[in-house]
């Protein structure tokens, strides 16, 4: 077949013929079209080894896309009303490059503070120069939800000439921010609106309360579709307006992004997007309506839920510090969580209708579960996000700036020369460059001896942290 911008077929069709005409491969990946291997490998694997094609010329190039790979990013466009690109890496290296495409080298950028760490790795490795922006924390919870336009003027106000804002919206937990009005004022003083938005790519229905950022006046946004549609994992897709630089976001894409990008991933992001599309009015509404049941019965069931502004999100508080014995519970019986931390955990919900039965034998085994965790109801959470001021700047390490390696005690007040990451949510609890305060170290402590998992040095882990010597 002769290379085509005007492809007739879909890019699954194109997939499913190229692998029917069952084509001699001299090419990459090694296992030649599924031909290579024994009898290790599971059956139904071995059927999908096949799809796992190349960029051969009429399977088109993610880099410099102009037949089908083109057609199906038009086609997402066009759900979403911007242009749009597929990525092969997740989220996170559309958060690399959305920050890469808009701010320079020591510039500053505007960023919540509960971000997830791919957005604190790009800030440290591009070399730009954060100003934190507080989001507001939860009345009972604890958990950090949005940030408001309030602090974004009082941070432009106080640290003027930064060149872009980051938000997340949705959080992890479903908790969604102003973007109209957020992207009306940036709009005015021509500062681009970032928005990771990893866990919203199925926002896109109408009568939803709240929609994705890109139908909210957002420049660009990154949703992990392996997150909340039927992708696989590491597919999502960047959104983006005109106001971005298209030359440097696609200069960005693809010096981070691998020069073999999966055809698996590809294909599963074009079912998601079809997926997505096939929804009607009714199923939406469906949808909806059975995750609302799901959560009445819960609570029925005597569970404290939280359930954000994303419907599909639901967490159960376990106060006061049972939620990895819960989650331990559940594993234990057959119901695999998100995530638990030590006074919640956090379930997705699927995109689709749950039924009645499915609704009724879940309640009862997560019941079940809470026999063996005594869950108090009650009023406070211990462990609330710390809440410091609404906006500061992030001390920026110089390359050889001295370090010392001191106990938790030592460090509080200093400021920190290493990044700690409970995971998931993988949002930093101490930020390289963050001044510990006591109320970090005393819930470290906590963490550490409930067994929480945290993403940070082996030393960590003995109550030592990295600080920098400051003179004074
Ligand atoms: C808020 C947020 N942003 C970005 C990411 C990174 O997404 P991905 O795993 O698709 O790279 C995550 C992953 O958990 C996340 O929760």
């Amino acid at each position: 077949m002769a290379p085509s911008r005007k492809n007739p077929f879909t890019f699954l069709e194109t997939l499913e013929q190229h692998v029917r005409e069952r084509r001699v491969s001299f090419h990459v990946p090694g296992h030649h079209n599924g031909t290579v291997g024994n009898d290790a490998l599971p059956s139904a694997f071995a059927r999908v080894m096949p799809y796992d094609l190349t960029e051969l010329p009429h399977l088109d190039d993610l880099h410099d896309a102009s037949g089908i790979i083109e057609q199906a990013e038009t086609a997402l466009g066009n759900l979403y009303a911007s242009k749009s690109k597929w990525l092969v890496n997740g989220s996170t290296v559309g958060n690399w490059s959305m920050l890469a495409a808009t701010v320079k080298r020591g510039e500053r950028v505007y960023v919540q503070r509960n971000s997830h760490k791919s957005v604190w790795n790009a800030i440290e490795w591009l070399g730009l120069k954060p100003v934190l922006l507080m989001p507001m924390i939860e009345r009972g919870t604890g958990i950090p939800t949005v940030v408001t336009l309030e602090t974004i003027e009082q941070a432009v106000q106080e640290f003027p000439g930064g060149r872009a804002v980051m938000l997340t919206s949705p959080t992890y937990y479903g908790d969604m921010a102003d973007i109209r009005a957020i992207s009306d004022y940036l709009s005015h003083l021509n500062i681009p609106l970032l928005v990771d938005e990893a866990h919203g790519a199925h926002l896109i229905h109408p009568q939803l309360p709240q929609r994705s950022a890109i139908f909210e006046g957002a420049s660009a946004v990154v949703q992990s579709a392996h997150k909340t549609l039927p992708a696989l994992t590491m597919g999502a897709w960047i959104h983006y307006k005109e106001d971005i630089d298209e030359v440097q976001l696609k200069h960005a894409l693809s010096s981070f992004q691998t020069s073999s990008p999966s055809y698996l991933i590809m294909a599963s992001l074009d079912y998601a997007r079809s997926y997505l599309e096939s929804l009607t009015d009714e199923a939406w509404s469906s949808i909806q309506k059975s995750h609302v049941s799901f959560v009445l019965e819960l609570k029925r069931a005597g569970f404290s839920v939280k359930v954000g502004d994303d419907f599909t999100k639901v967490t159960i508080m376990t106060y006061p510090k049972n939620g990895l014995v819960f989650c331990e519970h559940l594993a234990s019986i057959g119901i695999d969580i998100e995530l638990a931390a030590v006074d919640h955990v956090l379930l997705c919900l699927p995109l689709r209708e749950i039924n009645k039965q499915e609704i009724e034998h879940w309640v009862t085994l997560m019941k079940k579960a809470a026999t063996h965790v005594p869950i108090i109801d009650e009023d406070e959470t211990i462990f609330p996000f710390p809440s410091t001021h609404r906006v500061s700047e992030l001390y920026t390490m110089a390359e050889d700036e001295p370090i010392h390696r001191v106990s938790f005690n030592e460090a509080v007040g200093s400021i920190s020369a290493e990044t700690v990451i409970p995971y998931p949510p993988g949002i930093p609890w101490i930020l390289k460059g963050e001044r510990i305060t006591e109320e970090k170290i005393r819930v470290l402590l906590e963490w550490i001896s409930l067994g929480r998992k945290l993403q940070a040095g082996k030393h960590v882990m003995i109550e030592q942290i990295d600080v920098i010597v400051e003179e004074f």
